[in-house]
């Protein structure tokens, strides 16, 4: 049974997980990852509504119109949390807990990665732990919203 529903969100090529350089992101599909989050939902009472989008405004437009439905948001906003202002705006304006995922340890990487427009509005961020990253945040988004009453 959930008690409370959780949004995850995936950004721009996340679609191509598997064989999207998978000696930085591994050998799991996008679909591996949903499964994955439904099964960590299932344990922890949490209804999982997992996405995907290479769009800026369809990311923006699932948040808003999601907004009332969902307790928590995961957000994996892959390129766009290093340029997209519109993307960290949508998440204030929402205004539930959020916890950022990265697969890869995107401090490790280019410079360019390790600036998130994201972070500041998220209550935890998990990056480098590939896609158990996923369920990390499940874990820890249950813990949040039993904290606050909401489950
Ligand atoms: C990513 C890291 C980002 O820098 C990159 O643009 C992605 C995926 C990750 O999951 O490690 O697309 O968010």
């Amino acid at each position: 049974m959930s008690f409370a529903s959780v949004l995850v969100l995936n950004g721009p090529n996340l679609n191509l997980l598997g064989t999207r350089e998978p000696h930085i992101y591994g050998a799991e599909t996008l679909e591996d990852v949903a499964r994955r989050c439904r099964e960590a939902g299932e344990r922890l009472g949490l209804a999982v509504d997992f996405r995907q989008s290479n769009a800026e405004h369809q990311l923006i437009d699932w948040l808003h119109e999601t907004r009332s439905a969902v307790q928590g948001i995961v957000i994996n906003p892959a390129a766009y949390t290093h340029t997209s202002v519109a993307i960290a705006d949508a998440l204030s304006a929402v205004a539930k807990p959020v916890i950022e995922v990265h697969i890869s340890n995107v401090h490790r990487r280019e410079a360019f990665r390790h600036h998130s427009f994201v972070s500041a509005g998220a209550e935890a961020v998990i990056c480098g732990c590939g896609t158990d990253g996923y369920v990390f945040a499940l874990e820890r988004m249950a813990t949040i919203l039993k904290n606050k009453g909401k489950q």
